[in-house]
């Protein structure tokens, strides 16, 4: 049986209060193959299963369709390029800022099952000097990703995705028929819930990776996220989107800085190289998600090439 309009619409309704997720019309097939396995479960059917949630809209299985309609996809080191950037350009130039010492504060947000933030620990655990440590802030809205990634165990087909042979000796260890990631990452890590669409984790950060999730939402959305997102980042500091994401024709605040084959963004008139003394921005408020559109700007400077600098990836590259 096939997805009717009215049971598409309330759930397309609802998947869009809660997560700013559009499902665009021609989007049936998704929602009904995601919900079958929560009709199954309920013992029904889809139409009927979506009939019950519409009769009791504060069932808690409403979370469970929000959570299955959300796009989990990762891997290790995803598109390897910003992560080289982290290391090679942005880590540097922070640890200078701060004078070699103190704490770096990285928000992974929307990380899904872990391998970004872990991905994360690795380099900043390979880049920083002695005298600093790191913490990572992990979040996303889905509370079952986030209990996959609290138990840092991967299979072996998910460490093939982008995990290279010397990170994968260096920093896992085989339990069974998984991989585990080293308590040393685990410990620089805490994953929490939190939604985008809300006042985010308290500030303020180095680094946010904010990758792969602002191309499931429309453009007041990702706005009003860039601007929250500005106000938790410290002057200085640097956030990461995904390939297919930019603040460009967005949110004026930012500069796209381009490093080799990637961009990363700094907030508009980011001071250099100067350490700076961190003035924490205002307290956030909550600002909803369609905050009065600002006059849209485009500022842009590349760095010198990586090349000189970049010393070789992990050898053996990526595990097969
Ligand atoms: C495609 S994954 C990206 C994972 C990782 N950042 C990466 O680039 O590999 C998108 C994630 O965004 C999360 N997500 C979707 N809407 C969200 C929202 N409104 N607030 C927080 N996380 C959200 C999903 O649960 C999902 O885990």
């Amino acid at each position: 049986m096939s997805l009717t309009p009215e049971s598409f619409a309330f759930v397309a309704d609802l998947v869009a209060r809660r997560s700013a997720i559009q499902l665009a019309p021609g989007k049936e097939y998704l929602v009904e193959s995601r919900l079958l396995p929560l009709a199954r479960d309920a013992g029904t059917d889809v139409n009927t299963f979506i009939a019950g949630l519409r009769a009791q809209p504060t069932s808690p299985l409403t979370t469970a369709v929000v959570e299955a309609m959300t796009t989990n996809e990762t891997s290790w080191f995803r598109d390897g390029a910003p992560y080289q950037a982290l290391r090679r350009a942005e880590l540097p130039r922070l640890v200078a800022a701060r004078g070699g010492v103190g704490r770096l504060r990285v928000w992974s947000a929307a990380c899904s099952t872990g391998q970004e933030p872990y991905s994360l620990a690795m380099c900043l655990r390979d880049e920083l000097p002695a005298a600093m440590t790191a913490e990572i802030v992990a979040t996303d809205l889905s509370e079952q990703v986030l209990a996959r990634a609290r138990t840092g165990r991967y299979s072996q087909l998910e460490v093939n995705r982008g995990m290279p042979a010397q990170m994968l000796v260096q920093h896992l260890r085989r339990v069974g028929t998984e991989w585990e990631v080293a308590d040393a990452l685990r410990r620089m890590i805490t994953f929490r819930a939190h939604n985008l669409l809300d006042v985010p984790p308290a500030g303020p950060f180095d680094v946010v990776f904010l990758r792969n999730v602002l191309i499931y939402f429309d453009a007041a959305t990702k706005r009003g996220i860039l601007d929250r997102v500005l106000r938790v980042l410290r002057p200085d500091g640097v956030l990461v989107l995904g390939a297919a994401e930019t603040t460009l024709g967005v949110h004026d605040g930012w500069e796209r800085v381009t490093i080799d084959r990637t961009s990363v963004y700094r907030p508009l008139g980011a001071p250099n190289l100067s350490s700076v003394p961190t003035p924490h921005r205002a307290p956030l408020a909550p600002t909803g998600t369609d905050g009065a559109p600002s006059p849209i700007g485009h500022t842009h400077r590349s760095v010198t090439s990586l090349a000189a600098t970049t010393r070789p990836t992990a050898p053996g590259g990526p595990v097969r």
